[in-house]
């Protein structure tokens, strides 16, 4: 059985991160506009390094959960026919174990040459305008995709999505496309589809089956049931 599972930052929350959208639009205190778009990066890059500096950080001091875990332990069950796609910056699926894994908005702990279009891991500050190690140039950025900008990898991801026997969202508002769109590519494509959240979201009535409920109970619940199903 093929598998895809986006999770968004809903899967994230009870590791302590906040979400996007039940902060009323405010992200850590910031309008997104002032810190996750190109036009600000071009604006102020330090105001934006160092709000990424604070989110580095904190990932630092928050751990996966059961959810996170839960899916690392289906990779071990279904190997290469699970694909995590996540729209979430963190490392928490890394951290908990999963392998399989697709950051379609990109990495906090990458950074990205504009000028060379080197990668390079990046976990302490990047401070106010660092060099790239690559090329010497004042142009690193966080490796994030921002407003405006194109997610990564959607080519892979919408083959996987059109193979998939099963597509499972976790934790995802289905308020920012092209992820908001998986799940209708996937039915159309002959998948059964599942949404796992806390609330209803914008997406869920496009779902053969939407249960509510924190992801920490409900993901290691579905994952048990895979592994031996009850029915
Ligand atoms: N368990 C399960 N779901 C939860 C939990 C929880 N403990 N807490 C919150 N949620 C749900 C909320 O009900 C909401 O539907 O997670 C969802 C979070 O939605 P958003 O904050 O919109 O996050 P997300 O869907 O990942 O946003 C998508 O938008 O801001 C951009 O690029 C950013 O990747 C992000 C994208």
């Amino acid at each position: 059985m093929k598998v895809v599972v986006l999770t968004g930052a809903g899967i994230s929350a009870e590791s302590g991160l906040a979400t996007f959208r039940d902060a009323d639009g405010l992200w850590q205190g910031h309008h997104v506009d002032d810190v996750a778009t190109p036009e600000a990066f071009q604006r102020d890059p330090a105001t934006v390094h160092r709000f990424y500096d604070d989110r580095r950080r904190e990932l630092r001091a928050v751990a996966p959960n059961p959810a996170h875990i839960a899916l690392a332990r289906l990779e071990q069950i279904l190997g290469d026919d699970l694909l995590v796609v996540t729209q979430n910056v963190d490392d928490l699926h890394e951290r908990a174990g999963s392998r399989r894994i697709v950051h379609m908005h990109g990495e906090l702990l990458s950074a990205l040459c504009a000028s060379c279009q080197g990668r390079f891991a990046w976990d302490d500050d990047l401070g106010d305008v660092p060099a790239c190690p690559g090329c010497g140039n004042s142009t690193l950025r966080p490796d994030v995709v921002w407003f405006g900008e194109m997610p990564y990898d959607l080519d892979l991801i919408e083959r996987a999505l059109i193979q998939a026997d099963l597509f499972v969202a976790v934790g995802t508002s289905g308020a920012v496309y092209p992820a908001a769109g998986f799940v209708r590519m996937a039915a159309v494509a002959g998948a059964r589809t599942l949404e796992l959240n806390l609330d209803s979201s914008e997406t869920s009535h496009l779902f053969d089956e939407a249960r509510q409920g924190p992801a920490s109970k409900l993901v290691p619940e579905w994952v048990a049931d895979v592994q031996a199903p009850s029915h």
